[in-house]
């Protein structure tokens, strides 16, 4: 196949071993997609189209398989990536505590707008949802380092000396950012070493962590577990099989026959149930009708044995007959369908 010939031959080989060892993680070979992406991103800066037929070579799939993954997640950028992605998170509590205007006064200090690159390839700016970094808004992240609760003076203090080329800390995290291509390859699952370097979580995040051990709290135990009953533990086995009834689940399409229920309008057809109750009370049945005293046969007749006669008061003597009536109207109605 000649998907890799975009890249140099040197390089194809190089990604080709990262490929398999990648590949080799998976018990199945397309499992490997995802960390592929990041690996094409370390290579190229973004899914490029060499990048998608690699991975669609390696994992034996179709471009359109692998483009449809790289299209659903925003970390798989579908043009050239800057050397940092600014994140500025714009969820609701960053954005009430000063997230909207850093991304406004960054996008106005760049020339760029979300999602858009800066002419000199460095910035690539973003708007981004929660980072789970709540406790220390409003959060910038820059190649999803923290940079904790910023101001749009200290947010465009960074990119500057990231534009210039300084090594920049984070807040929390390694002791600098590393680029864009160099992250990626971190997702792929190739370690610089580096996950270890500075703090994780900030004192902020862990408060409850040192109220709960100050005060000497702890989660409640789970309850024990119920003592297996000799006949429960059956029906839990009997469970089991439900689960194998899922086959049945594809029965359901036969449930699609429910356009019958459609036909309850024939229902609607009820005069021709007079005629059923023919069926079950001769003649009689359609003379006592109109002898409509027997509202109180309702209350009576009710409890016994039509119960679910009772939806239709309309006849009360004819509930029996109503169901009959609408048995006979829903072939014909399936024959209208069809
Ligand atoms: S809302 Fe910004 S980190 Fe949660």
């Amino acid at each position: 196949m000649t998907a890799t010939t975009a890249y140099d031959a040197a390089t194809a080989a190089r990604l080709r071993a990262d490929a398999d060892r990648i590949v080799a993680r998976y018990p199945q070979a397309r499992s490997a997609l995802l960390p592929m992406l990041h690996l094409v991103q370390s290579e190229d800066g973004y899914v490029s189209p060499r990048g998608i037929a690699l991975c669609a070579d390696v994992l034996e799939l179709t471009a359109a398989e692998v483009s449809a993954v790289a299209t659903f997640y925003s970390q798989y950028k579908r043009h050239p990536n800057g050397t940092y992605t600014v994140g500025v998170c714009t969820n609701t509590l960053c954005a009430v505590m000063g997230g909207d205007e850093i991304f406004e006064r960054l996008a106005d200090h760049l020339g760029v707008g979300h999602d858009e690159t800066t002419s000199d390839g460095a910035i690539t700016l973003e708007r981004v949802e929660c980072n789970a970094a709540c406790d220390y808004a409003p959060v910038v992240m820059v190649n999803w380092e923290f940079f904790d609760e910023q101001t749009p003076a200290g947010a465009i203090d960074v990119v500057e000396r990231l534009r210039a080329g300084e090594d920049v800390a984070p807040t929390r995290g390694a002791a600098k950012v590393c680029t864009f291509k160099e992250v990626s390859r971190v997702l792929a699952g190739f370690s610089d070493g580096r996950a270890d370097e500075g703090v994780g979580a900030g004192p902020r995040t862990l408060e409850g962590l040192r109220l709960a051990r100050e005060k000497g709290w702890t989660a409640p135990e789970l309850p024990a577990p119920a003592p297996p009953a000799p006949g429960a533990t059956k029906p839990a086995a009997a469970t089991k099989p439900a689960a194998a009834t899922k086959p049945a689940a594809v029965a359901k399409p036969a449930a699609v026959a429910k356009p019958a229920a459609v036909a309850k309008p024939a229902a609607v057809a009820k005069p021709a149930a007079v005629a059923k109750p023919a069926g079950e009370q001769p003649a009689p049945a359609p003379a006592k009708a109109p002898r409509a005293p027997r509202p109180r046969a309702e209350a009576g007749s009710v409890p016994p044995g039509k119960p679910q006669s009772g939806a239709e008061p309309k006849q009360p003597g004819k509930a029996d007959a109503k169901p009959r009536s609408a048995t006979r109207k829903r072939p014909t109605t399936d024959g209208e369908k069809d």
